[in-house]
């Protein structure tokens, strides 16, 4: 089993930027940690991370067809691309949508996921721990044991 990790604009910067928000994990971190997980249950984790919304668009389109599921954080993409809307209801995978900060705790901008309706679920203010758990998650959903997929 395949598990394709995708992380949008900005994320790359983790670990230096807002650390009074986003902490002081970076992403490579974040994905070593992931992939740990993902060890003990033998499953492969690709990881990309891009702030180009059309990569991110691509990598979705590919994963049709080489993944069993998406853990993803579009970022700011979450709340204006339909683009990634679009991608997400094409691949046909279940997507767990992760944010690392609680959004709804944040501006009024950031409450709304254009993203999250074609998701399986969403993920919100657990810090880099979102990341496992949206690893979990789609392990259940994957296993079959929940219908929301
Ligand atoms: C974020 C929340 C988004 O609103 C923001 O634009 C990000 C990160 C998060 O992980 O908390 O870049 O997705």
């Amino acid at each position: 089993m395949r598990i394709l990790v995708l992380n949008g604009p900005n994320l790359g910067l983790l670990g230096t930027r807002e650390p009074e928000i986003y902490g002081r994990v970076t992403l490579a971190g974040i994905v070593e940690s992931v992939k740990a997980r993902a060890a003990e249950r033998g499953v492969e984790i690709v990881h990309l991370q891009s702030d180009v919304e059309g990569a991110l668009v691509a990598a979705l389109g590919k994963a049709r067809s080489s993944c069993d599921g998406v853990i993803m954080n579009p970022a700011a993409f979450t709340h204006c691309s339909v683009a990634l809307h679009d991608a997400i209801a094409a691949c046909g995978l279940p997507v767990v949508e992760v944010h690392i900060s609680n959004v709804y705790r944040r501006e009024g901008y950031r409450h709304e996921s254009l993203t999250a309706p074609c998701c399986a679920g969403q993920i919100t203010g657990f810090g880099p721990y979102g990341y496992i758990l949206a690893f979990d998650a789609l392990m259940e959903i994957l296993s079959a044991k929940t219908v929301n997929k």
